[in-house]
């Protein structure tokens, strides 16, 4: 969700071990069916929080069974679900601290919290407000699938919602298709190996995706190879809790530092570009027209 891979990027960190045991991380881990997460056993899963949850998604009829946990992330854990509409992409966001929040105030400025004790308790750090602060990032994440999704572009369909009440029941956790398949879930663009033209697709195609979200208003945040997936020669873009609007006032920065992190993470596929052009050609196509928007029945 943070950025800090661009100073590693910039220092040429791919093949530091911590990269390398990323990539490992990566793998499936294995099969945990229904049993194990039903089992009496408090320490049959990975946390108590994720084990309540994921029972909590089950009991619930979310999901079915966890398949695999794919990734574990500083501030989520990625598992491979099954459910009554196919395979899903359980992102479920680990218990905040405090120390996870000193990027955040860059992406929020601009937001507006109106309920003044909740303002109170998000400013205190307090349990409660930290609870309030992840229940936000979940929320905000379902809410900006849903608006992109609508809007046509490519990015996971979110499963539950758009009913803000259904979204809150699912917290800590946000439930998206899976983009891939059980066995082959897509790989991200940063580990994918491209041939040239691949590569110059792929390379528009995230151009066009941040000229897209342009045009909508929006910032990403976090926009590179690594929240970019590659599924049958399309891009898909991921990550999106800290979406940032024109309200804000860094807005112009973090849009510019989206362009520049995208020629900075394609370059390892032989995409020689910089920030400087790669902003100015978002900014002329999200001039031009958008994708054709989804419906979305009731
Ligand atoms: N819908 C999806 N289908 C397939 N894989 C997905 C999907 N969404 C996320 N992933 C995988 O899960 C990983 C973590 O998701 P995401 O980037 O949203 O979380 P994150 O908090 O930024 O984690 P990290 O810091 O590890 O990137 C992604 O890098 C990607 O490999
Ligand atoms: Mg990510």
């Amino acid at each position: 969700m943070n950025a800090h891979w661009l100073d590693a990027e910039l220092e040429g960190a791919d093949t530091t071990p911590e990269r390398r045991s990323k990539f490992r991380k990566k793998k499936l881990l294995g099969r945990r069916k229904l049993d194990d997460l039903t089992a009496a056993d408090p320490d049959a899963g990975p946390d108590g929080i994720a084990d309540d949850t994921i029972r909590r998604l089950i009991d619930a009829g979310h999901i079915t069974e966890i398949v695999a946990e794919l990734k574990s992330g500083k501030e989520a854990t990625a598992y491979v679900a099954r459910g009554p509409r196919g395979s899903v992409l359980v992102k479920l966001y680990r218990e905040m601290e405090a120390r996870s929040f000193k990027n955040d105030a860059v992406y929020h400025e601009g937001n507006v919290i109106l309920d003044e004790r909740a303002a109170r308790a998000i400013r205190n750090r307090s349990q409660k407000g930290l609870d309030m602060l992840q229940a936000n990032w979940v929320s905000a994440e379902y809410a900006h699938l849903w608006t992109l999704w609508r809007a046509g572009l490519n990015v996971p369909e979110p499963l539950v919602g758009p009913n803000v009440k259904a979204c809150a029941e699912t917290v800590p956790a946000v439930l998206m298709r899976l983009i891939g398949t059980e066995d082959k879930v897509a790989p991200r663009l940063s580990e994918a190996r491209l041939t040239p033209i691949e590569a110059q697709s792929a390379w528009q195609q995230s151009v066009q995706g941040l000229a897209d979200l342009l045009r909508l208003g929006y910032a990403h945040g976090d926009y590179s190879t690594y929240n970019l997936l590659w599924w049958e020669n399309t891009v898909i873009i991921i990550d999106f809790p800290q979406l940032t609007t024109r309200q804000n006032p860094n807005f112009q920065d973090l849009l510019r530092r989206d362009a520049q992190s995208l020629a900075t993470s394609f370059r390892k596929h032989g995409v020689q570009t910089d920030g400087e052009v790669t902003l100015r050609e978002v900014q002329r196509l999200a001039r031009g027209k958008g994708p054709e928007p989804r419906i979305v029945l009731p």
